[in-house]
């Protein structure tokens, strides 16, 4: 079996916001912590794999209880190479009560980055969310010491562990105002200082980064940001990044997303994609999910023009798992996996984005050599006005098929509403159903199963004639 071995990322540091000794210490960290060859192998057309090869990390973030759900955990260990705790390392669950630390639940999820080489970030230090009473209720001269402490504690914890600390998060208003929170009512705005400081004192490695939502965009908020990083620099605070939690709405990625980043990279620190996720309104359209693929391609493409983004972290898996629709009632279907964990067409963007199917493995062209090498089974499932269809593609001939695209003509009145492992188009008519970068290579003897759901207007048969690339497959 032919092994392919992962590229080292390119350099993304290099340039004159960053020295040749920050170069060297994140390409030594990104070597160490790449897929051992036998997995890489298996996995070449993972977002992770495909990340790492232009130089970027791709992440995800799950929960304690993500651990118990085989499906999740079998795509968080395989697509992603960057990990956050959803909720583990934050203030109530680390020191729920003052001086009184718990950090078994984060450490769970330690050890699975640990176990699937994943890297981590560390998510959160200090916020004002899902902080304890007993820290707000504090009077404001004990605030200081509570927030050392706590730093200190858990930064040490984890010192050596982590790619990078979520050091303070959510410190603005939507006007750029600072947030008056337990730590600015007790500091004023040098609590974002000390904390920093308090953080690299704990962990001289770790990158630490400053994270907010709705700073992606130009506009007061991200404006604040970027004074205070500028003010942060040019007094020597230790800060390595900030971190855009990109928490979109379909369609309405702001177009100041690049410039926006470049003005922060252009102050020498790194920027992230921390909490990637979009929403679209439910039920969950064709039209809206192609709208999140174009956003997922948008993003990606964002992080790859822009020197000193290092990685996007998707917030969850699949959608099953994702924060949304409890947040935002109405909302949903916000990532690139279904409540199935099938990937959704955002999945395929942004493997595309990556450069799934540009590199010499595997191939993109689709062959089947050997004349009509192939056989179509299928089922559907009719109601009233809707129905859908499970097919079986199998290769039948003596070659491995390297990416396929089986084309067949759907019964009239017919209109695909949605797929599965397949992308089709169009809707009605002649289709195309292609493989996706991970179902594309049928061994001789092997099968690729895909669907679609489909309305229609009375007829619901199957399409009679399948062919792979112009020859027609037999049919059972
Ligand atoms: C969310 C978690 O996903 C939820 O499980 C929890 O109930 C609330 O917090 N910005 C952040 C994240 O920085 O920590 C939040 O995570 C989502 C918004």
């Amino acid at each position: 079996m032919s092994v392919r071995t992962p590229r080292l990322p390119r350099p993304r540091h290099a340039g004159r916001a960053f020295g040749a000794a920050a170069f060297t210490a994140v390409a030594a960290l990104a070597a160490a912590t790449l897929l051992p060859t036998s997995q890489a192998g298996a996995a070449g057309t993972t977002l992770r794999s495909l990340a790492e090869a232009k130089g970027i990390y791709f992440g995800t973030a799950i929960t304690q209880s993500d651990l118990n759900n085989s499906a999740l955990t079998a795509i968080a260990g395989s697509q992603f190479g960057m990990l956050t705790p959803g909720n583990e390392m934050k203030w109530d669950t680390t020191e729920p009560s003052r001086g009184s630390f718990n950090f078994a639940p984060a450490d769970r999820i330690v050890s699975f980055a640990q176990a699937n080489s994943m890297r981590l970030r560390g998510h959160t230090l200090v916020w004002h969310n899902q902080l304890p009473s007993w820290v707000s209720g504090l009077p404001a001269a004990q605030v200081k010491a509570a927030m050392e402490n706590h730093i200190t504690t858990e930064a040490t914890h984890y010192k050596g562990k982590l790619y990078a600390w979520d050091v303070v998060n959510e410190p603005f208003n939507e006007d750029g105002s600072f947030r008056a929170d337990a730590f600015y009512n007790a500091m004023g705005s040098g609590f974002v200082a000390d904390a920093l400081r308090t953080a690299r004192a704990a962990d001289p490695n770790v990158k630490l980064y400053l994270n907010d939502y709705n700073i992606e965009g130009l506009n007061p908020k991200s404006d604040a940001m970027y004074n205070l990083v500028k003010s942060l620099k040019s007094q020597g605070v230790p800060l390595d990044g900030v971190g855009f939690q990109a928490h979109f709405i379909a369609g309405q990625l702001p177009s100041t997303f690049k410039a926006n980043l470049q003005r922060f990279t252009a102050l020498g620190v790194n920027v992230a994609i921390t909490e990637l996720d979009d929403r679209v309104q439910l039920p969950a359209t064709t039209a809206s999910l192609a709208q999140q693929a174009s956003d997922y391609a948008g993003v990606v493409n964002t992080c790859l023009a822009v020197t000193g983004c290092v990685g996007i972290t998707q917030w969850g898996v699949g959608d099953a798992d994702s924060w949304i629709p409890g947040t935002f009632p109405g909302y949903g279907a916000a990532t690139m996996y279904d409540a199935n964990y099938r990937p959704k067409p955002a999945y395929t963007s942004s493997a595309t984005a990556l450069g799934a199917g540009t590199g010499p493995s595997p191939s993109p062209t689709p062959t089947a050599p050997g004349g009509a090498s192939c056989k179509v089974t299928g089922a559907v499932n009719a109601w009233n006005t809707g129905l859908t269809e499970d097919l079986t593609l199998t290769n039948t001939g003596p070659s491995t098929i390297n990416g396929w695209s089986l084309a067949f003509t759907l019964p009239a009145g017919q209109t695909v509403t949605g797929s599965w492992n397949a992308s089709l188009t169009p809707t009605t008519g002649q289709i195309a159903a292609t493989s996706l970068s991970y179902n594309g290579t049928l061994a001789p003897g092997a099968s690729a199963s895909f669907g679609f759901q489909a309305t229609h207007t009375g007829n619901t048969s199957l399409p009679t004639v399948f062919s792979l690339n112009g020859t027609p497959c037999a049919t059972a």
